[in-house]
């Protein structure tokens, strides 16, 4: 049977080929069913927009067989969209983040594309001017970041928590970049490790975590070669050090780690510890502020801690986050597997 996924209507652009079949939902003697609206190979005019307006229709669907071809078409539009000023600030987030998700699934499938990582300095690219351009984008993303802790979904909220944080600590563009695209490659050597040690519910055994501890090491490799930036390099190499030098792979400790690999190891323990992983549940942000500073001090940079600190606030703004029905809340990461 065909499945159907909500989409908002606000995250079409107008005269564009969207390459996907859009449906209506209607009931017919209680059961629902879904009538074609658009077909794919058509223009998305204003007309059709008018008919929905006038309809007071918020929500399309699309088949789950297209939702691959929908987040192609809002990466390849992802300028636009973050550039319309009739968009609002969550539907923009949305965007932002469910592109980067699906990218770096791709990413994962396939971490030697060079493609896959040209569309990673482009996202970045556009993650930048839109965090600049939009006051609201520091609480809409923070709402939109995953709760639940996937290898892709961490690399994701890193980049977008990093970008933001970045931008507090007047990181200029370059080094924001830099720094992005570190972070969403930051795990990239763990597609390397057997996913039932990824995965393992409960403790490792010390030699699961052995092997675990090779992922930087085995991201350096895999992204050798590939023009990437050494800021961003250092960020997959160093962001498992330890400011006292007991962290890995290369035990360095202080200012040896680079600014970049010192940030990483804060937001990189703040979203593990605050998304809910297979052995443990998420905690609170002031919860696992504290259980850092209490268990885990020495592992960082104070100054940037105390920076951080201030930089999140009072406010915990994932804890809003919409639990409406819709493509991003609803079973995507079990489509797409
Ligand atoms: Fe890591
Ligand atoms: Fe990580």
């Amino acid at each position: 049977m065909d499945k159907y996924m909500s989409i908002n209507y606000d995250t079409l652009l107008e005269n564009t080929k969207l390459g996907y079949d859009l449906y209506l939902k209607t009931y017919v003697k209680g059961i629902p069913r879904y009538v074609l609206f658009y077909r794919g190979d058509e223009s998305f005019g204003n007309d059709r927009r008018e008919e929905l307006i006038k309809q007071n229709i918020k929500k399309l669907f699309i088949s789950t067989n297209d939702v691959q071809k929908y987040f192609n078409y809002q990466e390849k539009n992802l300028q636009s969209i973050i550039g319309d000023k009739n968009k609002s600030s969550e539907e923009k987030s949305q965007t932002v983040y469910h592109v980067a998700k699906y990218l770096a699934m791709d990413l994962a499938n396939d971490p030697r594309s060079g493609t896959h990582l040209r569309r990673v300095t482009k996202w970045v690219d556009n993650t930048i001017n839109y965090i600049f351009d939009d006051e609201n984008a520091f609480s809409s993303l923070v709402k939109v970041t995953s709760h639940d802790y996937y290898t892709y979904t961490h690399c994701v909220n890193l980049s977008v928590l990093g970008l933001l944080f970045g931008k507090y600590l007047f990181l200029n563009p370059y080094e924001l970049k830099c720094f992005g695209t570190g972070l969403l490659l930051h795990d990239i050597g763990k597609v390397e490790i057997p996913l039932t040690i990824i995965n393992k519910p409960g403790k490792l055994t010390k030699e699961e975590f052995e092997i675990v501890k090779g992922h930087p090491v085995a991201g350096q490799n895999l992204l050798e070669d590939k023009n990437i930036e050494e800021g961003a390099l250092r960020i997959v190499i160093e962001h498992h050090e330890n400011f006292d030098g007991t962290g890995y792979p290369n035990r360095i400790g202080g200012m040896d780690i680079h600014l970049f690999g010192r940030i990483a190891r804060i937001i990189d323990v703040y979203d593990a510890v605050t998304t809910r992983r297979s052995y443990a549940g998420a905690k609170r942000p002031f919860a696992a502020l504290m259980e850092m500073k209490e268990h885990m001090i020495t592992c960082f940079d104070l100054e940037l801690l105390k920076e951080f600190i201030s930089f999140l606030g009072p406010h915990d703004p994932r804890r809003k986050r919409r639990k409406e029905e819709s493509i991003y809340d609803v079973g995507i990461d079990k489509v797409i597997s």
